[in-house]
């Protein structure tokens, strides 16, 4: 739709997307081209078109070397000097608002979201917010979008639209790309694209039915009051050896473990240890699932406070139990 929307204004040459390292925004060949996670896309790396990538703002691993905070945005002014040379080729930017997902729950650091939609806007590039995994107040807010009060002119959503009940997805777009597909019929100015089961109508029930709980339920405000419960287990589980990061928004959270807290050194893929705390976790009654060696927090937005505090007590002591047996006796009990 965003490349559709230049052509229907006439504006040629506006033909590949500018995306960021560690993004993820599904399996098709598109949808793979604007990814940026090595493991899932590099094998497909002859297949895809070609884009602009610009560095993730994953602070703690940060691919310019600065250190946050302090190192002023270094990469939003690397996406801003893409935008400078190449503007003119791009039809859109295309992120992931507040937190990368799939590429490790990474949290954008404050103001680069807001300054990814403002440079967009400078250089007439069309924006796209994929809250697929977001949305839905998942981040504490019905759209990541909102923490920064960054309009886009796309809206991607999935997953929290139905509460998870049944698959929807829709993609909103703003008045003004949509009268752009305005036109007589023999125009043909028509979005010809759709999927076997748009708008299927069972699925859009649940999807209201999921909207009249958010109101009903004070889903949003059980979320922030939750955030708290987590962001306080976050900060004490930083203070394990075996944790190089932990970082969260809302109902989303992340514990990176790693081998060393100096060199920042991952463990050898062959301890598979995310897989193993899971694995542990899943012994005592818990699902999750690891992303790597990061252990992803990612419950239900209608969870209880008394069953998130269990779930955090069940992963502190299944990364006790895999990485840290001698130090067990030494962990706090409770009390976050
Ligand atoms: C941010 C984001 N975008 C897109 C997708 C892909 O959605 P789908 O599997 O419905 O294509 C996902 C799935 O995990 C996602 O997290």
């Amino acid at each position: 739709m965003a490349f559709q929307y230049w052509v229907h204004r006439g504006i040629k040459g506006k033909d590949t997307f500018l995306c960021l390292n560690n993004a993820y925004h599904g399996d098709t060949v598109g949808a793979v081209s604007v990814g940026g996670i090595d493991v899932f896309h590099e094998a497909f790396g002859p297949l895809l078109f070609k884009t602009f990538r610009t560095p993730s703002p994953y602070c703690y691993r940060c691919e310019l070397g600065l250190e946050y905070p302090g190192c002023g945005l270094g990469c939003l002014e690397r996406l801003s000097e893409i935008l400078k040379e190449h503007a003119p080729e791009i039809a859109a930017v295309i992120l992931e608002p507040m937190v990368q997902g799939a590429g490790g729950m990474i949290v954008f650091p404050r103001g680069y979201l807001k300054g990814v939609g403002e440079l967009a806007r400078q250089h007439d590039v069309l924006f796209i917010a994929d809250e697929v995994a977001v949305g839905f107040g998942r981040t504490g807010r019905m759209f990541a979008c909102e923490h920064e009060g960054v309009t886009p002119d796309f809206l991607c959503l999935s997953k929290g639209i139905t509460g998870g009940y049944l698959p929807l997805a829709a993609t909103v777009t703003t008045g003004e790309v949509f009268s752009a597909f305005l036109g007589e019929y023999e125009e043909l100015k028509t979005f010809f694209h759709g999927h076997s089961y748009t708008g299927n109508p069972l699925a859009c029930a649940a999807a209201i039915a999921s909207l009249e709980l958010f109101e009903k339920d004070k889903i949003l405000d059980g979320v922030r009051k939750k955030e708290r419960v987590l962001m306080s287990w976050l900060e004490e589980m930083k203070g394990l050896r075996c944790v190089g990061d932990t970082r969260g928004i809302g109902l989303v959270g992340a514990v990176e473990l790693i081998k060393n807290r100096e060199t920042k050194a991952p463990y050898p893929l062959s301890d598979r240890i995310g897989y193993r705390v899971c694995l542990a976790a899943r012994e005592k009654g818990l699902l999750v699932r690891p992303l790597g060696d990061i252990i992803v927090i990612m419950p239900p937005l209608s969870i209880s406070t008394e069953n998130l505090k269990r779930m955090l007590e069940i992963l502190k002591e299944s990364i006790a139990e895999v990485k840290l047996p001698d130090q067990r006796s030494r962990l706090p009990s409770k009390g976050y």
